[in-house]
C-alpha cells in the first residue's frame, strides 16, 4: 500500500485505436468492460501503488507518439495498449525506445492465440514487461508491475 506521505509518481496509461469502443466491440474477444471502466480500475490500482495514472486514448498514431514524447519529461513510466499499432508501427516503437522510461505493454486478449498477424508486436522488444490475455485485469497487473519498475529507477 502507498505511503500517504510520499508524492504519487505519475505514469502514462496510453490506449491505441478502437479501444474507445470497448464494451461494444467484439465483447467475446475484449470483454464487456468499457474504457471508462478500465480507466476507473487504473485510477484505483494506481493509487493503491503510490502512482497517479494519466489515462488517455487516441485513434491517431501521431497523437500517441506525441504523448510518449511528452511523457519522457512529465511521467515516470508508461503502460501502453498499442492495439492495432502493436503490429504495424515502427514509429511508435521508436518513440517508446527514445522515452527511456520503464514500459509495460498490455493486451486484453491473448494475441498469441489469435490470427498470425497479431503474434508479432513491434512494441514488445522495447517493453520491460508484456501482459496479454488477462482482460481488463491486465491493466491492474501492469500498474502493479510499473510501480515496481518506477521504484527501481527512483
Ligand atoms: C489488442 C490486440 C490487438 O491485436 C488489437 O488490434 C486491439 C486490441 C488487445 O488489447 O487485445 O485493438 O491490443
Amino acid at each position: 500500500m502507498a505511503n500517504p506521505d510520499t508524492p504519487a509518481r505519475s505514469v502514462l496509461v496510453l490506449n491505441g485505436p478502437n479501444l474507445n469502443l470497448l464494451g461494444i466491440r467484439e465483447p467475446e474477444v475484449y470483454g464487456k468492460d468499457t474504457l471508462a471502466d478500465i480507466e476507473a480500475l487504473c485510477h484505483t490500482t494506481a493509487a493503491a501503488h503510490g502512482l497517479r495514472a494519466d489515462f488517455r486514448q487516441s485513434n491517431h498514431e501521431g497523437v500517441l507518439i506525441d504523448a510518449v514524447q511528452e511523457a519522457r519529461i512529465t511521467h515516470r513510466g508508461i503502460l501502453i495498449n498499442p492495439a492495432g499499432y502493436s503490429h504495424t508501427s515502427v514509429a511508435l516503437r521508436d518513440a517508446l525506445a527514445a522515452s527511456e522510461l520503464p514500459i509495460v505493454e498490455v493486451h486484453l486478449s491473448n494475441i498469441h492465440r489469435r490470427e498470425p498477424f497479431r503474434h508479432f508486436s513491434y512494441v514488445s522488444a522495447v517493453a520491460d514487461t508484456v501482459i496479454c490475455g488477462a482482460g481488463a485485469h491486465g491493466y491492474a497487473l501492469g500498474l502493479a508491475q510499473l510501480a515496481l519498475l518506477t521504484e527501481a529507477v527512483r
